[in-house]
């Protein structure tokens, strides 16, 4: 059986910051707030003329950079999403255009903040099987595009991002050995957008309602993380043939550092093994491990050989967790 690994990694977060103190200027919050439910303290904000794919753009020059190829050298693009920057059109089509490319195949694919986990999946058995050779996966998100900056409740959780990697063959024994994905669905609106799809297209009366903004029951999709988070990484380890002492770097999804303390404190993780970054970007949905990897590779905290887990939930509601020993 072929080992499938990342060979290169790039992230991109637009240029500007919203901090707690500007959020305090547009809905009843605090810094103190959202410092203490949430561990975040800024996030970044595309610009209004910024569209998802521009994110995934700056993100795959840095991954193909990173794996020292060529966009040429791609056989397919996966951008897990549920921001593109149309519906009915798939963000990898417009990625495909901007790396100047003319006939690879190139599509979304929509699993929440568990994109990426999805992502890695399925790029994994589509090159063991032998159709694909090199695949370009861009997990990115333009979430404040979606927020409802009246609604407290959500607004001071999102941030914008990207994160692209390249997808191939790689030494024996590195890159995937594990994952676990799986989805609990639902329909009662714990994590969506209510207009605007085919059950209840737009018209003036949803917009006035601002129905074109996400909306979440937080309380039930914490308590759905904080229970799926720790036993996809313990499955996805177990699938791995690893024990969870083996674990270098746990980078769980950054939605909000109780949920990360929490599933930490349940797997027995020591905190110098765990990235945590959400004080920086909020949550940037499936880009979020993205780019935490990014960073942890930036710091010298993973490095070939390393053993990390990525652990993600999101809406779907979905969750996955991946298993990689780190292939450069
Ligand atoms: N500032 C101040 N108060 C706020 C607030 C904010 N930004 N947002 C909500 N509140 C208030 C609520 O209005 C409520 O007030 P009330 O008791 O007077 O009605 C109170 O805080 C508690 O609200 P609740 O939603 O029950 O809080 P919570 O303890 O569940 O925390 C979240 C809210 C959003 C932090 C939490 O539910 C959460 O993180 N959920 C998971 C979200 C998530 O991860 N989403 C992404 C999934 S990928």
């Amino acid at each position: 059986m072929k080992s499938v690994g990342i060979k290169g990694l790039g992230y991109y977060v637009p240029e500007r910051i919203m901090t707690n103190a500007d959020y305090e200027k547009i809905v009843d919050t605090s810094d103190e707030w959202i410092t203490s439910m949430t561990g975040i303290k800024e996030r970044h904000r595309i610009a209004p003329e910024q569209a998802t794919s521009d994110m995934c753009f700056e993100a795959a020059k840095k991954a193909l950079a990173a794996a020292k190829l060529s966009a040429e050298d791609l056989d397919l693009i996966i951008v897990a999403t549920v921001t593109p920057d149309h519906h009915a059109q798939g963000a990898a089509c417009i990625v495909q255009k901007k790396l100047g490319l003319k006939t690879i195949p190139a599509f979304d694919i929509s699993a929440g903040c568990s994109g990426l986990t999805y992502g890695l999946t399925l790029g994994d058995s589509l090159i063991k099987s032998g159709r694909f050779k090199r695949i370009l996966l861009i997990a990115a998100e333009s979430l404040t595009k979606i927020t409802n900056y009246e609604d407290r409740g959500t607004c001071v959780l999102f941030g914008d991002g990207a994160a692209a990697v390249i997808l191939e063959e790689t030494e024996e024994g590195y890159g995937i050995l594990s994952s676990y994905i799986g989805a609990e669905g639902e329909d009662d609106g714990i994590l969506s957008i209510p207009a605007g799809g085919s059950r209840k297209p737009h018209t003036v009366e949803s917009i006035q309602n601002n129905e074109q903004y996400i909306v979440m029951k937080g309380p039930d999709v914490y308590k759905f993380a904080v229970n799926i988070c720790p036993a996809a990484t313990k499955k996805a380890m177990e699938l791995a043939g690893l024990k969870m002492t083996d674990l270098d770097l746990f980078i769980p999804h950054q939605a909000n550092i109780r949920i990360i303390e929490a599933a930490v404190k349940r797997l027995r993780i020591p905190p110098e093994k765990v990235f945590i970054n959400i004080q920086k970007y909020g949550n940037t949905s499936a880009a979020t491990t993205g780019i935490a990897m990014g960073e942890a590779i930036e710091q010298g905290i993973l490095t070939k050989g390393k053993i990390v887990a990525i652990t993600a939930f999101g809406s779907g509601l979905t969750f996955g967790s991946v298993v990689m020993k780190w292939a450069y």
